[in-house]
């Protein structure tokens, strides 16, 4: 089946620092340039008479089909991440920014100056989910075929002089600072919910089995859900999970841990995912306090104390 080009899914003319001619004419000649090329190539290979054909033929064409591939893929998410209004909203991945770069801001900062530092030549910059590593990474890619291994990309700023020329001739730097207020959050974080979520599927444990279980309870909802509650789960203790390489030293490794957040989304599951790297044994509560509160599990007042960390 032929590859279809995807519309523009935003109002270009709407875009703030990003002209209408500059973001149309990267879609039409760019990113559609690549669907057709793909198309062209994959044609090719389906004609090929594999056991005949020399291997220089072979490798021109599959390689050319790989970049080809993830030009179209990459594009489509870059395009996909625009319309928005730049602001990061309190979400699981704004925690995961905090817990894998230290700060939302410290985040910002290595990726713009990752992607200005690719002015003058081309290629990607991308903040992916690294199921490998459990974590968030930024990483640089100098062309559409180099990307890392072990990761879902969820965020890509296209770095080619196509993407900014019409608009910033060689000031790659203005572009990057263009781009960011642009972003469509929202959308970033559905990307990096289904990642976390596609890798923790095995490990929730229903509520009831909880009390059962033999597992430390750790509430790990977010420092806002936490500091609005008014109780949590018997027996349980509060971490900020943006913190977690913070307190996770002080964990007992011989102690199997469940972890909980408000619905048993990515907060929970991210969390669960990097302390099992750390070789704990931790799983999540599925459905969060929302599923062990609508079960009739024994909850407890929430203890005073200096649980609302400052961001
Ligand atoms: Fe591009």
């Amino acid at each position: 089946m032929e590859m279809q080009c995807h519309p523009l899914g935003l109002d270009p003319g709407r875009l703030s620092g990003l002209s209408e001619r500059l973001i149309r004419s990267h879609h039409t000649n760019n990113y559609g340039a690549a669907v057709k090329r793909l198309n062209a190539i994959r044609r090719q290979l389906s004609d090929l008479d594999w056991a005949a054909a020399p291997a220089f033929v072979i490798n021109g064409l599959k390689r050319e089909e790989l970049i080809a591939a993830n030009s179209a893929s990459l594009h489509e998410l870059y395009f996909d991440a625009l319309g928005g209004d730049g602001v990061l909203p309190p979400c699981g991945l704004e925690i995961g920014l905090q817990r894998d770069f230290g700060s939302v801001q410290r985040w910002r900062s290595e990726f713009c100056a990752l992607a200005k530092a690719m002015g003058g030549g081309s290629g990607w910059a991308a903040l992916s989910w690294s199921w490998r590593e459990a974590r968030l990474l930024n990483h640089w890619a100098a062309d559409h075929s180099q990307w890392l291994a072990g990761a879902t990309p969820l965020l890509v700023l296209d770095m080619y002089e196509h993407a900014y020329h019409l608009d910033f001739g060689a000031q790659a730097a203005a572009y990057v600072e263009a781009f960011m207020p642009n972003l469509d959050w929202p959308k970033v974080q559905l990307r990096y919910r289904a990642a976390v979520t596609a890798d923790s599927a095995d490990l929730g444990l229903a509520p009831a089995a909880a009390p059962t279980s033999g597992r430390r309870l750790i509430d790990v909802r977010h420092r806002d859900d936490f500091a609005a509650g008014q109780d949590m789960a018997e027996a349980a203790t509060w971490h900020d999970p943006a913190r977690l390489a913070e307190w996770s030293p002080s964990l007992d490794p011989a102690q199997p841990l469940l972890l909980y957040c408000v619905k048993g989304m990515d907060i929970c599951r991210s969390a669960a995912l990097a302390l099992r790297l750390r070789g704990l044994d931790a799983r999540f509560v599925s459905g969060g306090i929302d599923a062990w509160r609508g079960a009739g599990l024994p909850l407890q007042a929430k203890p005073e104390g200096p649980h609302h960390a400052p961001r």
